[in-house]
């Protein structure tokens, strides 16, 4: 039988079309370099770089913004004019990856909720306050003012980080991955015993970090005067055991984790058992004070457990407590 060429030609028209139609797809597909990874974990590529520096002030202020974020100490500290940082950390010291690591407190996305309730103030605050937070105790400095340009920039690379991210989508791998809490007061000397086995080669016999080559801090200081504050947040054992379970030694993440819960609880009570800078006026946090997260060391409670166990734990009781009386459900 003959067919017909033209119907010929058309047919192999649609098989080369259908073709091309694949591999565009396919091409769309793949290059989406932004796009949530499989497993939904929201690591974005730190592609600023890609963007011209000098050709708007939009692209300068995000280039500062991300150069504040990842040597806070060396522009805004010691060495700066205003001196706004008191210690030798950077934001990314603890925000890693520019703070785009999965359950290292992430920031990206974390503008569309602010303004929020914050408790420790009783109100609601906005994002600028809530890096101010971090400015105050996690870095030991001082407020910046909301049309400084460090704070515009920062707040620019923040939102920036959450470019992607739709009002009310639900993000994974936020904030920190909680442990499981052992239900018994951290035993120090099992603390110190893992800090000088896993962590002192990096972060010295003092808790005082090590400087790079460059002459900056290559290993951030856990303890002693250029540490964070005893207000910070990383003062909190559970958070802290948060963040060392799933990040440290550095190089881990929350899929590969080295450390027991139990060695990451004893370990946290550790290092915030040493000294470090004291912030003033810490009474004054948590007005509410059912809001105040158990494991916060410092006092007044709404509770009559002791400072030691709010420091300390077992934590499990106070939790019991809150529930029980207040109806209210603690994770941390
Ligand atoms: C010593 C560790 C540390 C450093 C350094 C630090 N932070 Fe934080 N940051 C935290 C912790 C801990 C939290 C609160 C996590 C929690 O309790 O859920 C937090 C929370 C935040 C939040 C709110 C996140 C959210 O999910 O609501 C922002 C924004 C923030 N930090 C910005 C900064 C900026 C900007 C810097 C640098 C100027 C900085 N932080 C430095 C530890 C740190
Ligand atoms: C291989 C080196 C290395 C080891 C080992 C290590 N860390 Fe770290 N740690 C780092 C680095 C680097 C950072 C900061 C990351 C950055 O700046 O990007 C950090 C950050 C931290 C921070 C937050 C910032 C600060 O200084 O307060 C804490 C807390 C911390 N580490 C605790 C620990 C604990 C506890 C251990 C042991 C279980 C440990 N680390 C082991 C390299 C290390």
């Amino acid at each position: 039988m003959k067919r017909n060429p033209a119907i010929q030609l058309l047919g192999q028209l649609a098989v080369v079309f259908v073709v091309l139609l694949g591999v565009l797809v396919w091409g769309w597909m793949a290059y989406q370099p932004n796009q949530p990874k499989e497993d939904n974990e929201y690591i974005y590529a730190l592609d600023y770089k890609l963007l011209p520096e000098g050709a708007t002030p939009e692209n300068k202020q995000l280039y500062y913004g991300a150069a504040l974020f990842e040597q806070t100490a060396q522009l805004l500290g010691e060495a700066s004019e205003e001196k706004l940082v008191g210690n030798q950390l950077n934001c990314s010291s603890c925000h890693l990856d520019g703070g785009t690591k999965p359950y290292a407190i992430p920031l990206i996305g974390v503008h569309l909720r602010f303004p929020q309730y914050r408790g420790r103030e009783d109100t609601m605050g906005t994002l600028e306050e809530r890096i101010n937070g971090c400015f105050e105790r996690s870095m030991n400095g001082k407020k910046l003012r909301g049309s400084s340009p460090a704070m515009q920039a920062l707040v620019r690379y923040i939102t920036w980080l959450g470019r992607y991210v739709e009002p009310g989508e639900t993000l994974t791998a936020t904030g920190l991955k909680p442990i499981n809490l052992p239900n018994r007061a951290v035993d120090l000397n099992h603390g110190q015993q893992v800090y000088k086995k896993v962590c002192v080669v990096c972060h010295g016999n003092q808790g005082e970090g090590q400087l790079g080559e460059d002459g900056t801090y290559e290993y951030p200081p856990l303890w002693g005067p250029m540490a964070y504050n005893n207000g910070a947040g990383m003062t909190r054992v559970i958070t802290a055991a948060q963040f060392i379970k799933y990040n440290m030694p550095y190089g881990i993440n929350y899929k590969t984790p080295q450390l027991t819960d139990a060695e990451a609880y004893d370990v946290a009570g550790y290092i915030n058992q040493q000294s470090r800078p004291q912030k003033k006026n810490l009474a004054a946090d948590f007005p509410n004070r059912l809001k105040k997260p158990v494991s916060t060391p410092y006092p007044p409670y709404a509770d009559s457990f002791t400072q030691t166990q709010h420091a300390l734990g077992p934590f499990q009781p106070i939790m019991e407590y809150y529930a029980k009386v207040h109806q209210i459900t603690k994770k941390k």
